[in-house]
């Protein structure tokens, strides 16, 4: 097989709870994080020579840089290397995910790179040395060689996943802010006697009794209140989302996006269609189970 074409998921975060800024200068945290139905599709094709080169299109491609910076081509440059592999590729990534929006898009762009091209020149890496190559890339980027419904500890990249949660219908709105993660961070910690919310053990035990009504009203994100703050207008965004209809509404990841839960498809398209007026970048989507959201579920040669 000389191409091969993979999906990257994107990601919301149910809960995320940040604790203290450790000596490297990353945060502990804890997450109950999980794969949903936007995606992005890497297309790989073996290319001659030993060059590795991006060209990124989609409705989102603007800004996405497809030179070395892209963690695409550092996860497809790690993963040959660490194989003695000299050969050549073309990644064509068709950008559906937004960026800047804590949907994780580079990250699982990453991810699906790593298994992409192992799969594609049949390299002999074993799990546990993709996820060191994925842990390096990013702290997000772990969770998407799994995907599925999971607890995220460490920084990040401490993964473990559980059974999926029950299927869940979402809108998701990306508005025109952008938001940086170091900048999240920082902004977190800059707020005096702040607490976080531990809203994971909680969550991840009314996953484990399949209580639906407390994995609706338990979830919740720490960066809500430095990113509001800073961003009133998604504050306003989440209350939209609420009249609209939605369950409950919070930040993906470090925002600046934002997700209403909705209570079935047809309440998630109505919830869509109110707000798409004033939010283009409006997009239904639902969580996905371990196996929906593997890279190599829908590949093609
Ligand atoms: O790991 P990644 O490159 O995605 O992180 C981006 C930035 O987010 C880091 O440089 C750091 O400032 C911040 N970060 C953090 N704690 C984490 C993850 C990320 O402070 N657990």
């Amino acid at each position: 097989m000389t191409t091969l074409t993979v999906q990257a998921r994107a990601k919301i975060n149910l809960t995320l709870d940040v604790f203290n800024k450790r000596s490297d200068g990353y945060h502990s945290l804890a997450s109950v994080v999980q794969a949903i139905s936007l995606y992005d599709t890497l297309r790989l094709r073996a290319a001659p020579g030993s060059e590795i080169s991006l060209t990124c299109e989609g409705e989102h491609a603007a800004g996405v840089p497809s030179d070395a910076s892209n963690l695409v081509v550092k996860a497809a440059r790690a993963v040959l290397d660490v194989a003695h592999c000299d050969m050549g590729l073309d990644i064509r990534l068709h950008k559906g995910i937004p960026s800047q929006a804590g949907l994780g898009g580079g990250s699982s762009d990453a991810a699906a790179a790593l298994i992409g091209v192992t799969s594609l020149f049949g390299l002999d890496i074993g799990p546990k040395l993709l996820h060191e190559l994925a842990s390096k890339l990013g702290s997000d980027v772990p969770f998407f060689l799994s995907g599925g419904t999971a607890i995220m500890r460490g920084r990040g990249e401490n993964i473990c996943p559980v059974a999926d949660a029950p299927t869940l219908w979402l809108v998701v709105v990306k508005p025109e802010e952008s938001v940086s993660t170091a900048w999240a961070y920082g902004a977190l910690d800059s707020i005096e006697d702040r607490s976080s919310n531990r809203a994971t053990k909680p969550l991840e035990e009314a996953l484990k009794a399949g209580d639906l009504a407390r994995v609706i009203s338990g979830q919740s994100n720490d960066f809500e209140l430095p990113v509001f703050r800073r961003f009133p207008r998604l504050a306003w965004l989440r209350d939209e989302l609420q009249m609209a209809g939605a369950l409950t509404a919070h930040l993906c990841g470090s925002g600046s996006a934002l997700y209403g839960i909705a209570g079935d498809e047809a309440q998630a398209n109505k919830i869509a269609n109110l707000l798409r007026g004033a939010y283009r970048n409006t997009y239904v989507a639902r969580t996905l189970s371990r196996i929906e959201s593997n890279p190599l579920r829908e590949m093609t040669g």
